[in-house]
Formats: structure tokens, C-alpha cells, sequence
């Protein structure tokens, strides 16, 4: 019989990675997943240290969302949501307006890309109603990831993913120099007022044709988790509110306590015009996203039919029903839980395992942590060839599925991952770096 991994080489292009490496070193078979943790067909166990691909801060298999995912599965499943509502989904509209002080308009999607792109269109087309017709650029940050789909790759500035398809893409600028910091105690996380005019500068040449600026507020995920300044997105919304400029937040990976708080924007005490949420939502139990907006920016595109101002954009499962009962869950899980609470414990014990590692092995550099996330850059003292990925693969043989960003070796585990589990998680990464930084 052929092998099931075989079987799915032979079918199965998988997201995100060369397929030749996964050739190579086959995908991991999956059997179960609990907490933290997640069991192969073989019965062996790996530690999901980055809650495949940072939703999974309740963990894998919460009772609470499979209770809630059952009693919605009796109800109905799916009904589309283009003439037709329901308790479920108005309670959670109710709960995410409540996020912020007046973000209380809710458009649903289903994955992040999808509400990072209703956030660009709504901005672009409230500026075709408003008759700031000049108004048609965006701008982002260096190093940001906002998506794969079209506008959502223009916005982001990692080549890789974004060049092939460059030639079709608008062009969007990036803000360079950002002031990035190790964690919340680096001075320039409370004032980066040496660094701003050259940002202003850059913004100001901008300013007149720019219709918003999208950010990762806080942590820039796929870029590498890296940390910037507090008073840096402080001024940011000060700037863009000045300039009548929308400011998008896509909280997609920071949103649902990632970085400590409810938000990250929380952290700065700001509000944006537009704040896009997924992932974490639903505790990556079923794809859900919504793009939040003010009643400022609803009200421009209500009227009458003819005055040709309706936002065109579906989904099929827009609205899911599945899906909503599993985000309505979450608020309640996090709170039964008091995620709150224990991602300031998390953030603590996350660096001190991180520093012990880099202690021990001397081939850490670079420690930076906000919440429940903390990274380093792998030194590569001998040069050696796709060294992240090495570490990442030798760590998943020994228990723990990490996936460095080039040589950005970062964990974001569960918020409620068992200390024991962090413990293992550390003597796995550093038996992985010692066996693969180093030439034997
Ligand atoms: C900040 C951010 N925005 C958008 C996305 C895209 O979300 P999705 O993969 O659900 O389309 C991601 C995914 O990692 C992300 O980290």
C-alpha cells in the first residue's frame, strides 16, 4: 500500500513552501490535536509552538467551541447571508463593536486577506463618493504582510511573495526606518520623537494622493515578528487623522490578546478607521474574518439604490454559521479562561526560556517579546546555507512544529499552553539550534 504522505505529494499542492522540500521531508501526519499539543498517526507528539499559524490561541480541541460548533451544527449550517440574519451572528457584531469606541460596523469574510481587502476597497471607494477622487494610494510599512490576494500583496513588502506578480499590482509605497524596538522597556517604545521627522518627511511627500495607510500595528508577523514603537503608531494616527487619511489596522495575527491586550492598537490607545480581524476570531477553528468601520464611513455609502454608492463585495460564506457560533465561543472562552491574565505570566516565561536558550547556546541575537510572542535571529556563524529552515526541521523531528522566518526563530504559542510544555518546548529549540548551527 502506498503511504499516505506518498499519496499526498502525489495530489497535494501545500501552502506556503517549496513542494520539493516537502519531498524531502514529508508532511507530518496528523491524528489528533489537544492544547498545545498535536499527535501524529505514529503516536508521536509535537508542540504546536506557533499555533499553526498564530489562530490557535485558546489551543486545539476547546470543549467550548465544539459544544457551541455542535449546538449550531443541529440549528443550521450555512445560510447565505446576503438577504437572511440570525441570533448568533447579530450577539457577535454586538460583542466586536464593543472592541472599540466606535468601530460598530461589521463586514464579514472569511480569511484575513479577504477583510484586509474589503478595508482597502471600502477606503478607495469612499473616496470615489466623497469626490476625493486624487485620493486613489496606499501606503504601508516596510517589512508588512498583509495577505496573498491582489491588493492585499501590493500592500505587503516582502518580495518573495509579492514580485512575480508585481506587473499587475498598483504601486504602493512603504515607509522606511521604522523604529523598531526589543519589547516594551526599549526607550523608543514610549518616544521615537528622533526618528519621526524623517518619517513625517516620507509621509508628507505622500500625503495628498494617499487614501490610507494599512499596518500590522505593533508586531509585524511574516516580516519576522518584529516589534516597533508604541509612540510610533501614536503619531502615525495623529498624522493620518490630520491629513484626513484612513488608517487600517490589520490586527488579523495581534487581535484576541496576541500581544497581551484585547488589541494591539490598545497598547497605543488609538483607534483606526478600519480594523481587520481573523485568525484568532475563531480560534482557527473555521475561517472567519471581519473588516470593523465606523458609522462615519457606513453613512457615506448609504442611500438610494440609484445614487450607485452600494459596496459590491460577497463572499459565499459570508456570515457562516459555523463559523460565528465558534467566534461567539471564543469571547466567552477567553474569558472563562482568563486569557487576560495569563498572557502576562506567558510573556514573562517565554523570554526567560528564550533567554536561557540563548544563553546556553550563544547563537541567539536579536531577543525581542511582546506578549505571548518572542523571537530571535539565529546567529549564523558558519554561514550555512537556509539555516532557519534547518533548525525549524530538526526541532519538528524532536517535538516541536516551529517554522522560522528566514533566521527568525520565533514562538506564539497557545495563551494557555502548560508550563511543562514550555519547558520541553525549550529543550527542544535548544537541542535544535546546538545540532544545527554549529558544522560538526
Ligand atoms: C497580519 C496579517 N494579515 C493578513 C493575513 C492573511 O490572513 P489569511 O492567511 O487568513 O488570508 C495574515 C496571515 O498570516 C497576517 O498575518
Amino acid at each position: 500500500m502506498i503511504k499516505l504522505q506518498e499519496r499526498d505529494l502525489k495530489h497535494i499542492w501545500h501552502p506556503c513552501g517549496q513542494m520539493k522540500d516537502l519531498a524531502a521531508n514529508p508532511p507530518l501526519l496528523i491524528k489528533s490535536a489537544r492544547g498545545a499539543l498535536i499527535t501524529q498517526e505514529d503516536g508521536r507528539q509535537v508542540i504546536d509552538a506557533i499555533s499553526s499559524w498564530w489562530c490557535k490561541s485558546l489551543g486545539h480541541g476547546h470543549p467550548l467551541i465544539t459544544q457551541a460548533l455542535q449546538a449550531q451544527l443541529a440549528q443550521f449550517e450555512h445560510v447565505m447571508f446576503g438577504n437572511t440574519t440570525y441570533t448568533a451572528i447579530i450577539e457577535l457584531s454586538e460583542k466586536l463593536a464593543q472592541l472599540t469606541p466606535s468601530l460598530c460596523k461589521a463586514s464579514f469574510a472569511s480569511d484575513g486577506s479577504c477583510a484586509v481587502e474589503i478595508a482597502l476597497k471600502m477606503s478607495l471607494h469612499a473616496r470615489q463618493i466623497t469626490g476625493e477622487t486624487q485620493r486613489t494610494k496606499f501606503m504601508a510599512l516596510e517589512n508588512s504582510y498583509h495577505g496573498d490576494t491582489g491588493l492585499a500583496m501590493a500592500v505587503s513588502d516582502l518580495g518573495i511573495y509579492r514580485l512575480p506578480y508585481q506587473a499587475v499590482l498598483p504601486n504602493v509605497s512603504f515607509l522606511k526606518n521604522i523604529p523598531y524596538v526589543a519589547n516594551k522597556l526599549d526607550p523608543l517604545w514610549h518616544d521615537c520623537s528622533s526618528m519621526w521627522p524623517a518619517l513625517e518627511q516620507q509621509l508628507n511627500q505622500q500625503a495628498a494622493n494617499l487614501t490610507a495607510i494599512i499596518v500590522e500595528p505593533l508586531v509585524q508577523g511574516a516580516g519576522g515578528m518584529l516589534i516597533y514603537s508604541k509612540d510610533f503608531l501614536v503619531r502615525l494616527r495623529k498624522w493620518t487623522t490630520q491629513h484626513n487619511i484612513h488608517l487600517i489596522a490589520d490586527e488579523i495575527m495581534t487581535g484576541f490578546y496576541r500581544t497581551g491586550l484585547k488589541l494591539a492598537c490598545d497598547h497605543a490607545m488609538i483607534e483606526p478607521d478600519f480594523l481587520c480581524l481573523g485568525k484568532g476570531l475563531t480560534n482557527g477553528v473555521l475561517p472567519l474574518s471581519v473588516t470593523l468601520t465606523s458609522n462615519a464611513i457606513y453613512d457615506l455609502f448609504y442611500d438610494d439604490f440609484e445614487k450607485g454608492k452600494t459596496f459590491f463585495h460577497s463572499h459565499t460564506h459570508s456570515g457562516n454559521a459555523l463559523a460565528t457560533a465558534a467566534a461567539l465561543a471564543c469571547f466567552n472562552a477567553f474569558d472563562v479562561e482568563n486569557i487576560e491574565q495569563k498572557v502576562q505570566t506567558l510573556e514573562f516565561t517565554l523570554i526567560e526560556l528564550l533567554q536561557q536558550i540563548a544563553t546556553e547556546t550563544g547563537y541567539l541575537t536579536n531577543i525581542r517579546h511582546l506578549g505571548g510572542i518572542v523571537a530571535a535571529d539565529l546567529v549564523n556563524a558558519f554561514d550555512i546555507s537556509r539555516l532557519g529552515y534547518l533548525v525549524g526541521q530538526e526541532a519538528i523531528k524532536r517535538g516541536a512544529l516551529i517554522r522560522p522566518i528566514g533566521n527568525s526563530l520565533y514562538w506564539a504559542p497557545p495563551l494557555n499552553i502548560e508550563y511543562e510544555t514550555l519547558l520541553q518546548l525549550r529543550d527542544i529549540t535548544c537541542d535544535a539550534i546546538k545540532t544545527r548551527c554549529c558544522v560538526s
